[in-house]
């Protein structure tokens, strides 16, 4: 397995150019499932999760065709074509590996009437479950029976029937299969309480190309009027705010100051607003973002929360950026039960964080000292790498391919802009 070593103490500067955002990827991919013309999607990340998902894609009897770009070029064309479906069931061995499989449930239901999709059970983060998804189906007449670690959905005669569902809870991935499966059913859905991230308002955008006519993008309150039928499109990949804002992390903890090229602020004002509180400056360029560390970092108090509030995907990076504060940073994680697994990791290199429940005081600053530490998951690995960034000596982070599912050539974004950091296979 490959390892990342990391000699700790260099300021990053210059400018890191943001890939196409893998959340928003994973939801748009399953679209092509939904009509028999050609989806064409742009700026799609060099992701494992991504190369999952095109054979998930695959095993359904849809082809996936990388187009013309250079090994150099980030983000890649990929034109993924499902005229004649050959499979309903994505399999165990592909859902355990990743989550996000799940979201062929709603467009598989949606184009063919019927899906089978292997529970896909917890994760490091959280036991994960997918009651929301299965009620919003079942709101739209979906028949669906859990047998043998499998959900077997079906629609009635065929095709699902507009209904109504409100979330109690704010769910994105429950939100993306309820808006896949609405598209096509036979009258008006009202999804109420919806997820309102970034990459919902990009799945919608994407769907309305396609011929679906949804309104309310970007609020709590989404009404889809059912079309007989969703045409082919071309569609580019909205920039990953969660990259972005891991590399903003970076530039602050190490006292730099990059350029994030192509960041979009409007997905990530909680962020950004963070990053001023904490004494960084944030400059929105022509190009993307400038963040650039302004003196000692302050301490903050950070809670998660749905969007457009502080996003779970960036507590273990700002916990990892608060270690060098001057003072105590407090971060509530509302949002995932387990989510402080990097918490014993950042403790090994000099971390003194104390966690009660969903709440961990960071006692900064710390003297960072560079260790063998373990990736347990995407997130985690990032905050790993961020105090390394930072560390005297070198830094050891093993199981970098939790990091391969998050970020697109993430060692040579950072040798860009003056980390001393290397990959190295184990041979
Ligand atoms: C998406 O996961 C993201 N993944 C996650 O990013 C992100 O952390 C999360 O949204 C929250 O923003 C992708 O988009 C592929 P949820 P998802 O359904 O859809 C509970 C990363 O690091 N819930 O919004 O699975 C759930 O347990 C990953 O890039 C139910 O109770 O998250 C959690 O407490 C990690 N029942 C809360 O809702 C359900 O049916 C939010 O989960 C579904 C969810």
């Amino acid at each position: 397995m490959d390892r990342i070593l990391i000699r700790g103490g260099n300021r990053l500067s210059g400018k890191i150019p943001v890939s196409g955002a893998k959340n928003a990827a994973l939801t748009l991919m399953p679209c092509a499932l939904l009509t028999d013309e050609p989806l064409t999607l742009r700026n799609l990340p060099r992701l494992a999760d991504v190369d999952s998902f095109g054979h998930l894609l695959n095993e359904l009897g849809a082809s996936t065709a990388i187009e013309g770009t250079r090994p150099t070029d980030f983000g890649r064309v990929m034109t993924v074509r499902a005229g004649k479906l050959t499979s309903t069931v994505a399999p165990y061995d592909i859902v355990r590996k990743m989550r996000a499989s799940i979201l062929v449930l709603g467009p598989l239901l949606g184009r063919a009437g019927e899906a089978t999709v292997s529970l896909p059970g917890g994760c490091a983060i959280g036991n994960r479950p997918i009651d929301l998804h299965l009620k919003a189906l079942e709101a739209m007449g979906a028949e669906i029976e859990i047998a043998a670690g499998y959900v077997k959905a079906s629609a009635p005669g065929g095709r699902l029937k507009g209904g109504r569902f409100s979330f109690p809870v704010v769910s994105v991935g429950a939100t993306e299969n309820a808006l896949m499966a609405a598209v096509t059913c036979k009258g008006t859905t009202v999804l109420d309480n919806a997820a309102r991230e970034p990459e919902i308002v990009d799945l919608c955008n994407l769907l309305v190309a396609m011929g679906a006519q949804i309104s309310g993008i970007g609020t709590e309150r989404l009404e889809i009027e059912g079309v007989d039928r969703l045409h082919g499109a071309t569609y580019a990949v909205m920039p990953d705010r969660i990259e972005a804002g891991s590399y903003a992390c970076a530039a602050a903890i190490t006292g730099g100051d990059v350029e994030l090229v192509g960041a979009e602020a409007n997905d990530m004002r909680a962020t950004l607003d963070a990053l001023v509180q904490a004494g960084v400056t944030v400059e929105e360029t022509k190009g993307g973002i400038r963040v650039a560390a302004n003196g000692p970092l302050k301490p903050l108090t950070l809670s998660t929360a749905p969007f457009p509030g502080f996003a779970t995907d960036m507590q273990a990076q700002f916990m990892a950026m608060q270690l060098v504060a001057e003072g105590a940073s407090v971060f509530t994680e509302t949002i995932f039960e387990n989510r402080y697994m990097h918490v014993p990791e950042l403790a090994r290199m000099g971390a003194h964080i104390d966690v009660r429940g969903r709440t961990a005081v960071v006692h900064g600053p710390t003297r960072l000292v560079g260790a063998q530490v373990m990736a347990t998951d995407l997130r985690a690995s990032m905050s790993l790498i961020l105090a390394g960034l930072a560390a005297e000596g070198e830094t050891q982070v093993n199981r970098v391919y939790h990091l391969d599912r998050g970020y697109e050539r993430l060692e040579e974004k950072l040798q860009a802009v003056g980390a001393d950091i290397e990959r190295v296979g184990d041979g």
